[in-house]
């Protein structure tokens, strides 16, 4: 399709969807994961889940987006037709489109808190606090709805006047300034653990493999986790995908944003874990390791409240570079569907996303039980929401892999996916059969969920 936007660099995929991909998933998921199924062992089968499912996947997914040059939900219609395959396979931009919402919802909640915190360590207020202060603090964050949906309302307000600009302006131009500033910060927290926490001892935690140590839920979870990370399933990495130029390598472009993004994850492993480890904290501490156990460091150590706060910022820049990405594919839909302009398009997808929020909001306090969620489903709603999208994604990354490897023309795949024919017969090898078997494998863990 001519006349379709391109990004203005040949270099522009690789920073949006590096920006897509690095986020709370990094800096958040990863190290809570890590530190509750033992360290090292989960980190080995994440990083091969990424290298066996995630870069096959990825690539697939790019060039879905690519070949198309649409909307994930328009390019998948596209593609059934000129593939003259069955229409079923449109279901692979519908589920994307439907898993964006979800995770936009809990994910600008869940952003809104680091708001909470870049605030707090800024005006120096947990400076010197013990971890019973710290600890009360963030329970009382999550005991009030008001602040909740303030900080919420905030961060998809922000996250929606970048998209809001359009490809070029907003997402090209504040990624250019966001992602540069993420890697200087995480370089300068990193240098500041190494100071003054105990890298030693989580860098032992992180790379000490004992296979023994991981429960078949901490592989499953492990493998969920490498979806989620790479943005993969959801139409994200396809929507950009769209506008890439065609002579760009999809593969080495996959390989680098999939290394970039376990680069960044280990980097804020380590200088959490060493953080966690120097002030004798618990490495198990669930999703409240960031926002209990960092403030609690830093709150001793010089200078504290300053780096506390700009570890939150990067916090911030990392999920609105994220969210950005789960507002593109939708919005970009409805501009091409029904000729809206881009910010009518961007207030319709966000304020759904929002709305859909406020059930995360109140699940951690006034319905935090005895909802119809609870009768039904035997969860909050942010629970069953979550639950939704651990199903959705890798579910998508499914269909993505057995459309690309089974119902693609073969021959154009190979044309749009360049480099020797030995590489992508392994590439088609991992899509046909080890994606598919290993995502059959992460519903062994998501599905006996369903139930309660
Ligand atoms: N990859 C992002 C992270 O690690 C989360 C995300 C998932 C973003 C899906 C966009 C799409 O935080
Ligand atoms: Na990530």
């Amino acid at each position: 399709m001519s006349g379709h936007n391109v990004w203005t660099h040949k270099g522009t995929f690789l920073l949006a969807a590096v920006g897509s991909a690095v986020g709370l998933g990094n800096l958040w998921r990863f190290p809570y994961l890590t530190g509750e199924n033992g360290g090292g062992a989960f980190i080995l089968v994440y990083a091969l889940t990424i290298f066996a499912v995630g870069i096959p996947i990825l690539i697939a997914e790019i060039m879905l987006g690519r070949t198309s040059r649409q909307s994930p939900i328009m390019g998948m219609r596209h593609l059934t037709r000129t593939h003259q395959t069955s229409r079923a396979w449109e279901s692979i931009g519908w589920l994307g489109a439907a898993s964006a919402f979800l995770i936009l919802s809990f994910y600008s909640v869940v952003a809104g808190w680091s708001l909470h915190y870049t605030w707090q360590m800024l005006t120096g207020s947990l400076a010197g606090a013990d971890a019973a202060t710290i600890g009360a603090g963030f329970e009382s964050l999550l005991a009030s709805p008001g602040l909740m949906t303030l900080y919420h309302t905030l961060f998809i307000i922000l996250s929606a006047l970048i998209v809001g600009m359009g490809i070029h302006k907003g997402i090209e131009g504040g990624l250019r300034i966001i992602m540069p500033a993420l890697f200087v910060i995480l370089l300068v927290v990193l240098g500041y653990s190494i100071v003054n926490g105990d890298i030693g001892a989580a860098a032992e935690f992180l790379f000490t493999f004992n296979m023994a140590d991981l429960s078949l839920e901490g592989w499953l979870e492990a493998m969920g986790q490498s979806f989620f990370t790479l943005s993969l399933g959801m139409g994200a990495i396809m929507a950009y995908g769209a506008y890439m130029p065609s002579d760009v390598s999809l593969t080495r472009t996959a390989f680098a944003v999939a290394f970039v993004d376990t680069a960044v994850a280990l980097v804020a492993g380590l200088a959490i874990f060493a953080l966690v480890f120097g002030a004798g904290l618990e490495t198990g501490q669930g999703p409240g390791l960031m926002f209990v156990t960092i403030p609690l460091a830093f709150a001793e150590m010089p200078f504290g409240s300053l780096i506390g706060g700009i570890f939150f910022i990067l916090v911030l820049g990392a999920a609105i570079s994220s969210s950005i990405s789960l507002i593109e594919p939708v919005a970009a839909f409805l501009v091409e569907r029904f000729d809206m302009t881009r910010p009518q398009a961007v207030a319709i997808m966000t304020l759904g996303s929002w709305a859909l929020g406020l059930l995360t909001v109140v699940s951690f306090n006034v319905w935090s039980e005895g909802t119809i969620f609870h009768a039904l489903f035997g969860r909050s709603a942010f629970d069953f929401v979550e639950l939704l999208t651990n199903i959705f994604m890798p579910l998508g990354g499914l269909l993505i892999a057995l459309f690309a490897g089974w119902a693609l023309t073969q021959s154009e795949v190979a044309k749009e996916l360049g480099g020797s024919p030995a590489w992508f017969s392994v590439w088609r090898f991992l899509v046909r059969f080890i994606a598919p078997a290993a995502v059959a494998f992460v519903f062994l863990r998501t599905l006996p969920q369903v139930d309660g």
